[in-house]
């Protein structure tokens, strides 16, 4: 009886399911890809510029991954050859605004680390708190708040043979990619991403409490994804392209505006993600 419970409580786990999860991904577009890079609204364009694809599937082909719901993700699972890396392009994410549990949020992140990839790249489209980093403005993310509510580390206990629980996020977003990219761009600006549950862009009130809380960028995404990756010993860097000013700094919000400003910033935000997937 015990041990029925207990080998019940491991396939229920949600590293295993991502590990079940890994080993279709590895079938499908072979073993040895070392960094994973996830594409927010709108950057589904910057794919084709970080070298050759050589697979393509949707990423629903996943165990465990369900249909993107939101306009601006491609839906696809790329893998792509820069030369000196091979990377897994994830064409788009599941949030929580969509009605997901935490859980199958960070699925696809903690799937690609158990494929083999020991560094995330996460990219998002989102609002911007300081007036000078404008729409168009990729702004690379140097710590979060994460305001959700909810976290992938609370649950069960991670079974034997993952890391388990209160990882240390003092240096969530790596140092080391964080110098690589402003090597390459040294007039890249950095900036606190707080990310919210979401669902409706934020009131000119929470965005001035966030503005308090020491936040620059705002968005619906990224930091539960950055707290499971680095939870699992992956590197995480993240790029926040700033697709409109924060509500109540200048008009209303619409979607679609969100989604012409991360298309028209494809080549800038191509140069970043390949200086941080080709840092030594
Ligand atoms: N708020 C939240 N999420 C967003 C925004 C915003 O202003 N812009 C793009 N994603």
């Amino acid at each position: 009886m015990v041990t029925l419970v207990c080998s019940t409580a491991r396939m229920d786990s949600p590293f295993d399911r991502a590990a079940t999860a890994a080993k279709v991904l590895n079938n499908r577009v072979g073993t040895g890809s070392d960094v994973a890079v996830v594409l927010g609204s709108g950057w589904a364009g910057a794919a084709g510029g970080l070298g050759e694809i050589v697979a393509d599937v949707p990423l629903t082909d996943l165990p465990g991954v369900p249909a993107p719901t939101v306009a601006g993700h491609s839906g696809r699972l790329l893998r792509v050859e820069t030369g000196s890396r091979s990377v897994l392009v994830l064409g788009g994410r599941n949030h929580l605004y969509e009605g997901h549990p935490v859980d199958t949020v960070v699925h696809t992140v903690r799937t690609v680390i158990a494929a083999g990839c020991r560094t995330v790249v996460l990219t998002n489209a989102c609002g911007s708190l300081v007036r000078e980093n404008g729409p168009g403005t990729p702004v690379l993310i140097c710590d979060q708040l994460n305001l959700t509510g909810r976290s992938p580390m609370s649950g069960p206990e991670p079974p034997p043979g993952f890391p388990g629980r209160f990882c240390d996020l003092t240096d969530l977003y790596s140092p080391r990619l964080r110098a690589a990219a402003l090597a390459a761009d040294p007039s890249l600006r950095e900036g606190v991403y707080a990310g919210l549950l979401g669902g409706a862009y934020e009131t000119p009130a929470e965005i001035s409490m966030l503005r308090t809380l020491g936040a620059d960028l705002v968005g619906m995404s990224t930091v539960l994804e950055a707290i499971a990756a680095r939870h699992l010993g992956a590197e995480v860097a993240g790029i926040g392209l700033v697709t409109n000013l924060a509500a109540g700094m200048a008009g209303v919000l619409s979607h679609g505006e969100v989604l012409d400003v991360a298309r028209g910033s494809t080549d800038r935000i191509v140069a970043l993600i390949n200086a941080l997937i080709g840092a030594p």
